[in-house]
């Protein structure tokens, strides 16, 4: 491979440094274009060929199917791996030390305690509201309490920001979601796991004990490894071009939050389970579907199919589609919907429209599934996506500010009218 690139723009021609990663991936170095040519840049709308920065953090290649966080192939953290240290190796680099971990832990619980204050804020909700929507404001509303911003150079104030966020953020998850059921707001306790304390918060009843399943606590750990970080996708570049401003943590999270509300992104997971209880309704005609989804006149998209990046097969998909069946199982639930998703995706893979756009289920796909046999209300799905993302949406925000990435600052080529000159409105 040459280590240049050479552009020739009419009689010009111009060099450009390749980089290339670790495992062997190129890009072409551009920073100097637009100051060598005079004016040139770039246009790739949704950035499907460019990158936005270096990073160590996740490795994935769409291709061949591969996802590693800091070199680790997701299939061995999801088997092997709790939630915790998963966060704390996206984080920081490592897998930790079991020392390591239990004060990373209890640093996360010594700051778990959200400002009483947050339960008004909540409060002035309506019952009606998107969990997504108040879980986005919450976190923004977190500034309000926590407002002087990290100083990333402090290594001390920086571990303190992400403590108390990992510490916080599974309360106000738990409180969106008690919100909605009309259970009072609670804490669950400082003896549970993480991810136990997570189910205690969401699930517990106030007159009656919490007993964890571990079946579901297995599933949701394994969930939330699955979705811990995805490199440089919608709702990341949104938390770091957001950072990149030196906007603080928590309100660099809130914005990612909001990215990934879409349905085209972590709002996915939510929209497949209401398109096969649609289709299930419709008396569970999947070549109906399948046909509307090739139909260019028609808007439907078949949910929890397709990928940017995976052009081959979803990792995550395949290991999810395991744990749904196991833990539909195990829990001796039996969801209708499930034999739909199954043929749904039979279909697809022996459909030339899919095959030739290289369409697999992705890991929204069977993810539904397996939160609604645990318990949790289908619009609390993204919300379950952002509490798995959030190791990651940090890792990402601290890698850029440590990094010091510039401020995030596309170009554009303007279309618009050329200078003319102002009417007054009576003339107009
Ligand atoms: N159903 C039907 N056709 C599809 C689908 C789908 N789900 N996804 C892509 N296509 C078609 C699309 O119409 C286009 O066809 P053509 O070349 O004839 O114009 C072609 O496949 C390429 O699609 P694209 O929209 O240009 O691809 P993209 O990389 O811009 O979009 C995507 C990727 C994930 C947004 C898209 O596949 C999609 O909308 N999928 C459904 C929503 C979904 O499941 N999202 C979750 C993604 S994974 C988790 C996450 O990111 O949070």
């Amino acid at each position: 491979m040459p280590d240049i690139a050479k552009l020739q723009i009419g009689e010009n021609v111009y060099e450009f440094p390749l980089v290339k990663g670790t495992e062997n991936e190129v890009g072409i170095d551009i920073k100097t274009l637009r100051s060598t040519t005079n004016g040139v840049i770039t246009i790739d709308p949704g950035f499907k060929n460019t990158g936005s920065c270096e990073s160590a953090i996740t490795f994935l290649d769409g291709e061949k199917g591969i996802l590693r966080y800091r070199g680790f192939a997701i299939e061995e953290l999801a088997e092997k791996a709790s939630f915790l240290e998963v966060a704390y190796a996206l984080i920081f680099g490592e897998l930790p030390t079991k020392e390591q971990l239990e004060k990373f832990h209890t640093d996360i619980k010594s700051k778990s305690v959200v400002d009483d204050d947050v339960r008004k804020i909540l409060e002035a909700f309506p019952k009606s509201a998107h969990p997504m929507g108040i879980l986005s404001s919450l976190t923004s509303a977190l500034t309000a309490f926590n407002p002087s911003s990290v100083n990333v150079d402090s290594e001390e104030e920086m571990y303190n920001a992400i403590v108390k966020i990992l510490g916080k953020f599974p309360v106000l998850v738990a409180w969106t979601m008690r919100k909605k059921s009309g259970l009072p707001l609670n804490y669950g306790s400082k003896s549970s796991g993480y991810v136990e304390n997570v189910m205690k918060m969401m699930f517990e009843e106030p007159n009656e004990e919490y007993i964890i399943n571990p079946i579901i606590k297995d599933a949701l750990d394994k969930l939330l490894i699955l979705h811990a970080d995805h490199e440089q996708n919608c709702s990341t570049s949104t938390v770091r071009i957001a950072g990149s401003s030196h906007a603080g943590l928590f309100a660099s999270l809130s914005a990612g939050i909001s990215a990934l509300w879409g349905p085209l992104h972590g709002g996915a997971n939510q929209a497949v389970l209401e398109m096969l209880e649609a289709i299930k309704a419709d008396g569970g005609d999947t070549k109906k579907y399948m046909a509307k989804a090739k139909d260019k006149n028609d808007p439907f998209r078949l949910m929890g199919f397709g990928h940017r990046v995976y052009k081959n097969f979803d990792p995550r998909a395949t290991i999810i589609k395991k744990a749904a069946d196991e833990v539909l199982k195990d829990l001796g639930v039996e969801d209708p919907i499930l034999e739909i998703a199954r043929g749904l995706e039979q279909e697809a893979l022996n459909d030339p429209y899919f095959v030739d756009r290289k369409l697999y289920p992705n890991v929204d796909f069977y993810s539904g599934i397996i939160y609604r046999a645990m318990g949790i209300p289908v619009e609390m799905f993204t919300v379950m996506f952002a509490l798995g993302r959030l190791p990651g949406w940090i890792a990402q925000w601290k890698e850029m500010r440590l990094n010091k990435e510039p401020i995030g600052r596309p170009r554009q080529i303007y279309t618009g009218e050329n200078l003319r000159p102002f009417q007054s409105i009576e003339k107009r």
